[in-house]
């Protein structure tokens, strides 16, 4: 979703501001702009489009000036067109910022704006705040005209423009009469400062700061930073001046880069033995048949009482979450809730005290996922963050949590992010059930299985080449259902989404005997079903229900154990995968279903590290 970046120092604005709009491609955007301030005028160049458009504008008008911001748009309120790029500007080209978040009551301040002689250049939320603030900044009242403290008309006007809106924000904004100055602010969208020698960074997450910096300060909500080549100074809504801490960044600018692979997507694919590896890496306990966490902040005595899990999470992580669901009331036979974070925070569900709430995301910013966290932490629940990006919000909201350590992920379409979410989900199952009855044989047996686990996606991983072919072969279909029964229905679920997310095929996903209860309509001889069939509880059942489309017509591609002879004399193409304990099924068996979604989405000639309409962090309702 939308991107900020900053700086302020001694060299070319423009150099960092489009290095870090690029990194922040991955994002998801449809336009972007930077304004710098060269000889004490704010120059500003927009563009609809990719980044390189406005690489190429400023190619042609450069835009001078050692501070400036940039943003790249995810449009919310108006089209993609350069009006509604940002940055905005307010006043007599006083000043100009960009923005994340949505302004909810944004259609009763621009009325009073328009009242007032406001004149708008664009349809967006946005442009209300700087209005707002260049008519507060206008007013400069005798108290604020301080000597003793030059910026305390610029705190003093942002402050009074921020308590007037509602919504979310982050915001970087440059002003004409404070030349080398940016102020930063944020309330539920992330913002974080980069800190150099003789410079500074300001960006939405770490991404566009690595290489550059690995200091870097994280604002927290309420908070706006005056932020110079030399100082940063922070103050809080409620609490004036406070401090800041300068934490290390766990970025290294290699791990974004794309070497060898044509997107990130593949990428990302094939750096999933490594990202399990990290995920299980000194998490092991063989002395006592269990797993260990350094962050649930919870002692064992207090974790035995928990008696209900609700997970929580959006899209892909809340695959993840169902997966853990069936693997959690398996191994630890602790009830387990699974809930869509949008819903949740607007839910009222009875929780007793005994009831632990996990956030699941890869981002820790997505904004619904944030504010079921904070409903429920206020409803006195402990909370725990499952999530990849340290350092991010969520993960520094929730009493305690795992880190994935899966590696940045940058493709919009989420892999390793996925089946680190899954290895997690089975270490929490297997520590809970070692805390309750699971037996020591059952924990090493577990154990075993996961350690023998980053080897066999790596022999999962070598079917790409013969997905590919699959992938050429159904291409030009239009619908697609995916079923699986237990611990591989989510996995239907999320090898739908993958493909509806890059490929723009509609798809479905199913149990698999749930479909004769209507899915089976849409079965034709253009819609292929995939099967995750593999052997295990269920298998003759899905075999039953593969046969049943097989009747009516339907090609079927199925995703089964190496060396399958049933299945393979049934399906039109089977896809073998190393066997599994049937817990890691929906593991190893994802792998393919990526190839596929990939495979087909280059053939369909899809952008597939920057599908439309998409953005890899949600931080807006
Ligand atoms: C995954 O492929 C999607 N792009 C999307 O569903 C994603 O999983 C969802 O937005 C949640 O993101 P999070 O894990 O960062 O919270």
């Amino acid at each position: 979703m939308c991107g900020i970046v900053g700086y302020v120092g001694s060299n070319e604005a423009t150099d960092f501001l489009l290095e870090g709009l690029r990194r922040l491609e991955y994002r998801g955007y449809d336009s972007s702009g930077v304004v710098t301030i060269d000889e004490g005028e704010l120059q500003i160049t927009k563009t609809a489009g990719r980044v390189e458009e406005l690489s190429k504008a400023l190619k042609r008008s450069p835009a001078k000036g050692s501070t400036g911001v940039g943003h790249t748009r995810w449009a919310t309120h108006g089209p993609a067109t350069n009006e509604n790029s940002h940055p905005h500007l307010g006043g007599d080209r006083i000043l100009a910022l960009v923005h994340n978040g949505v302004i909810e009551n944004f259609r009763e301040i621009k009325q009073r704006l328009v009242q007032h002689g406001c004149v708008f250049a664009s349809d967006t939320d946005s442009e209300v705040i700087a209005h707002l603030l260049a008519i507060e900044l206008e007013k400069k009242t005798e108290d604020t005209l301080n000597e003793i403290d030059p910026y305390a008309p610029l705190v003093a006007a942002v402050q009074n423009t921020l308590v007037q809106l509602s919504g979310t924000f982050g915001l970087a904004i440059v002003f004409r009469d404070w030349p080398e100055t940016i102020v930063a602010a944020r309330l539920g969208s992330p913002l974080v400062i980069g800190v150099g020698e003789g410079e500074h960074f300001i960006a939405s997450d770490g991404s566009p700061l690595a290489g550059h910096t690995d200091k870097i300060v994280y604002l927290a909500d309420h908070e706006i930073a005056i932020v110079t080549a030399d100082a940063i100074r922070v103050v809080h809504r409620d609490q004036g001046d406070v401090g800041h801490d300068v934490k290390l960044l766990e970025i290294d600018s290699t791990e974004v880069e794309l070497n060898e692979y044509p997107h990130y997507m593949l990428k990302e694919i094939f750096e999933q033995p490594e990202a399990i590896r990290n995920a299980l890496r000194g998490r092991l306990d063989k002395d006592e048949a269990t797993a260990v966490f350094g962050g649930l902040n919870l002692s064992a005595q207090q974790l035995q009482k928990v008696k209900r899990f609700v997970l929580t999470a959006c899209g892909t992580s809340w695959h993840a979450s169902l997966v853990g669901e069936y693997m959690i009331e398996a191994l630890a036979r602790i009830p387990v809730e699974v809930e869509y974070a949008s819903e949740l925070r607007y839910r009222n569900p009875p929780l007793d005290t005994s009831t632990l709430l996990f956030a699941l995301t890869q981002s820790g910013e997505t904004i619904d996922t944030l504010a079921a966290l904070r409903e429920m932490k206020r409803k006195g629940h402990p909370t725990m963050a499952i999530c990849n990006v340290v350092g991010s919000t969520i993960a520094r909201e929730a009493d305690g949590g795992i880190y994935l350590h899966a590696g940045p992920e940058v493709g919009v379409a989420s892999t390793k992010a996925f089946t680190a979410q899954c290895v997690v989900m089975s270490l929490l199952a297997l520590y809970f059930g070692r805390l309750h009855h699971l037996s020591y044989e059952d924990g090493l047996r577990i154990i075993a299985d996961l350690e023998a686990l980053p080897e066999k996606v790596e022999r999962a991983l070598e079917t790409s080449n013969h997905v590919r072919q699959i992938a050429s072969k159904y291409a030009n279909c239009n619908n697609f259902l995916y079923l699986g029964r237990q611990y591989n229905f989510p996995a239907a679920l999320e090898g739908a989404l993958k493909l509806k997310e890059i490929s723009y095929i509609h798809a479905e996903g199913y149990p698999a005997a749930e479909m004769k209860h209507g899915p089976i309509a849409l079965v034709d001889e253009k819609t292929p079903s995939v099967f995750i069939v593999p052997r295990g509880a269920v298998y003759q059942k899905v075999i039953a229900n593969l046969e049943e489309i097989k009747a009516r017509g339907g090609p079927v591609i199925a995703v089964v154990d190496e060396g399958d002879h049933q299945v393979a004399d049934l399906a039109d193409d089977i896809i073998e995968v190393p066997k599994v304990a049937d817990f890691l099924q929906p593991i190893v068996a994802s792998i393919p279903l990526q190839f596929l979604a990939y495979y087909i989405a280059l053939e369909r000639g899809c952008d597939v590290d920057k599908p439309r309409n998409l953005a890899k962090s949600v931080t807006v309702e």
